[in-house]
């Protein structure tokens, strides 16, 4: 525990004093591709309060995206004990628990998560149990036993989207704050980023996160702006870029939503968490065990896809037989890796739920060797 809140804070504590996790502006690295914009999907509202601060849970949850193809790829098992990291609306969790008499154990760094289980946490006998905490820390949270399986379905939830008060959406004004734990959070909020990072450091997080080519652009007009007054709420940040973006008739999405998304992922240091979670995964999954991520743009894919192919030492290069010295086989895989290709969603999934349209989920199997830090290769 201490050493989880101990985490917490040297990352709060980096996050605007050092910019080292900040990647070097490498634009040929970075594809234009597909992303998340397609997430926000809006819902009715009711009001509550959850962490502290008054908030409005939304009355539909989160809808699922690739379900059957979890449950496929995670194959539950009467006796087995699984980790959903990332629990949101329970969904996940919810149906391995249905698919065989298993134990689950739901993680979410969001309070609300945890609020919106408890009415019906009950239902399921103790076989679905919750960890307030990030999924990065897994092997850390109280009474991780070993495991059958790992599920981790990255980014925002829909609920988080939907409520104007936790401050991820273009489309409805609120405090600018994205944390997704909350008001509570010890991590500086988007209003905190956007006050405090120069024009630079701005710039390459609009443009890596965001795949935004007008980042500079949008990073001048923010300068600009907050020498006026302090960027407090959405709809201000929202004018802002909507300003700095030339508008094209190509891109359907709204002209702010990339900057939203590039400041989302740096404020939740989501890019962090999806590898810190895959590396504490290899640590308690069994031999045999299951690593199962779902994600959403082309970011967090090749993060994943890189991962799995290194410990699977599919990722290192051939070794010339002129070099002896090198020797091949020293490292033993500590995943296997049966499938090359990311599984898409269906076609009749994402008609009903277009968010599910940039969805790919990649599996691995943990072997049986002992874990080891393995350098990324890649
Ligand atoms: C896309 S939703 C998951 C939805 C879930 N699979 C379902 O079917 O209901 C993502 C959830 O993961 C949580 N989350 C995101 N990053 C996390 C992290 N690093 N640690 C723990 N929870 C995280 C968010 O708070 C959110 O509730």
């Amino acid at each position: 525990m201490i050493l989880i809140i101990c985490s917490a804070v040297l990352r709060a504590a980096s996050l605007l004093k050092s910019k080292s996790h900040l990647c070097i502006y490498q634009p040929q690295n970075f594809s234009i591709g597909p992303s998340l914009h397609d997430e926000f999907c809006p819902r009715h509202l009711d009001s509550d309060y959850i962490g502290g601060a008054r908030m409005s849970a939304p009355s539909q949850p989160h809808i699922s995206v690739m379900l059957p193809e979890v449950l496929e790829a995670l194959a539950p098992c009467a006796g087995g004990v699984y980790l959903d990291g990332t629990f949101g609306a329970g969904g996940y969790s919810k149906a391995v628990a249905n698919a065989a008499e298993c134990r689950v154990i739901g993680v979410d760094r969001d309070p609300l998560a945890h609020e919106m289980a408890a009415p019906w946490l009950a239902d399921f006998g103790g076989r679905i149990e919750l960890r307030k905490g990030c999924f990065g820390d897994m092997d850390q949270l109280e009474n991780i036993p070993p495991l059958d399986g790992v599920v981790l379905d990255i980014g925002v939830s829909s609920m988080q989207l939907d409520m104007a008060e936790r401050g991820f959406s273009y489309a409805k004004d609120g405090p600018l704050d994205m944390r997704m734990e909350g008001v509570s959070s010890l991590l500086p909020s988007a209003a905190d980023v956007v006050a405090e990072m120069d024009e630079t450091d701005l710039a390459n997080i609009i443009f890596k996160y965001g795949e935004e080519r007008h980042s500079r652009r949008v990073a001048k007009a923010i300068i600009r702006a907050r020498a006026e007054m302090r960027i407090e709420t959405t709809a201000q940040l929202a004018d802002v870029v909507r300003s700095a973006v030339p508008f094209s008739k190509k891109d359907k999405s709204d002209r702010a939503a990339r900057t939203f998304q590039a400041l989302r992922i740096y404020v939740n240091d989501e890019l962090g968490e999806l590898e810190r979670g895959m590396e504490a995964a290899l640590r308690i999954l069994k031999p045999e065990g299951r690593l199962v991520v779902v994600t959403f743009h082309s970011l967090e894919d090749r993060i994943v896809k890189n991962f799995m192919r290194d410990r699977a030492l599919l990722n290192q290069k051939t070794v010339s037989r002129f070099a002896p010295e090198l020797k091949e086989d020293t490292a033993q895989p500590l995943l296997r890796v049966d499938q090359k290709k990311a599984v898409l969603a269906a076609e009749s999934e994402i008609a009903i739920n277009p968010r599910s349209r940039s969805a790919k989920l990649r599996c691995a199997f943990r072997t049986d060797v002992p874990y080891y830090a393995m350098e990324d290769q890649s």
